[in-house]
């Protein structure tokens, strides 16, 4: 059995304080960690507008995408209320090679109206209202804090795929019984809210968000029963992985969705 992680925040969200070493080490480390960011250094010039405006990463994490960022010369505002993650990111940037400098800021999404009120041109948002007890309202904070025009790069982690590997691995009732989401409270990194293609339709309408474009991040790689054994069957795997991310019906199942939400000039 996995040891108990720090409690909740008072909000009800997973920090990562306590998961940051295990983050590393199962996803960063690893082929689906490799094959995510591959995925998105393709992705994201495709489906954003990327014109060195400034960033506001949320819930940042290691920091891969705010280095990323700032590596293609934005100015990036990077938030994050692990103090633990917070400092590998911190650490990642102080061995980097950008001249283009990051600011930090320790705060959970719920603080940023006051803290880095913005607006912003472009918000970044991947991977972290699974992490939340109530991503509806996160989606209103979202907004809130997007400039007129600007754009949300967001990422889930996808409910409908997390239902499908469980079945493909034989969890049955559990399926049945539709109880996917983990509980937060052991160092497990099954999130507490998977979300589904469905809410995030629903909630960007009720916020008066287009949905401009939308991916399947590993829309394969979770459900070989075999990974890939060499670099050519790695290679071919990106290759697939590319060819189907963005054609109907693959992306529904990809393990995370991303998204490019655009706040309308006038609302
Ligand atoms: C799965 S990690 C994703 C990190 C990074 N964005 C990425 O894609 O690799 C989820 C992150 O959300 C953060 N988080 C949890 N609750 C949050 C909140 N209320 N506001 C902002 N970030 C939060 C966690 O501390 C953690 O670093």
């Amino acid at each position: 059995m996995s040891s108990s992680a720090p409690p909740l925040s008072s909000a009800g969200d997973r920090y990562f304080d306590g998961l940051a070493d295990k983050f590393s080490r199962s996803l960063y480390n690893a082929p689906r960690g490799d094959l995510r960011l591959a995925m998105l250094d393709q992705l994201l010039p495709q489906m954003l507008r990327l014109e060195q405006q400034p960033v506001l990463d949320i819930g940042g994490g290691l920091g891969q995408l705010a280095l990323w960022l700032a590596a293609r010369g934005h100015p990036v505002t990077m938030t994050e209320p692990s103090g633990e993650m917070l400092a590998y990111a911190k650490e990642a940037f102080s061995t980097a090679n950008t001249s283009t400098p990051i600011e930090f800021v320790q705060a959970p999404l719920q603080a940023l109206e006051a803290k880095t009120p913005g607006p912003w041109p472009l918000i970044t948002c991947h991977a972290v209202l699974e992490w939340l007890s109530d991503p509806q309202d996160a989606m209103r904070r979202l907004t809130a804090l997007l400039a007129p025009g600007g754009q949300l790069s967001l990422m889930v982690f996808n409910r409908d795929a997390l239902r499908f590997s469980n079945v493909v691995k034989g969890n049955l009732e559990k399926a049945l019984s539709d109880r996917l989401a983990g509980t937060g409270h052991r160092q497990r990194l099954t999130p507490i809210s998977p979300i589904s293609h469905d809410e995030v339709t629903c909630w960007a309408a009720e916020n008066r968000l287009q949905i401009e474009s939308v991916a399947g991040i590993r829309v394969f790689q979770d459900y070989l029963r075999q990974p890939p054994q060499t670099e050519a069957e790695r290679a071919d795997l990106l290759a697939l992985e590319h060819r189907y991310c963005r054609s109907e019906p693959h992306w529904r199942l990809g393990r995370y969705l991303l998204y490019t939400l655009i706040k309308p000039e006038k609302s």
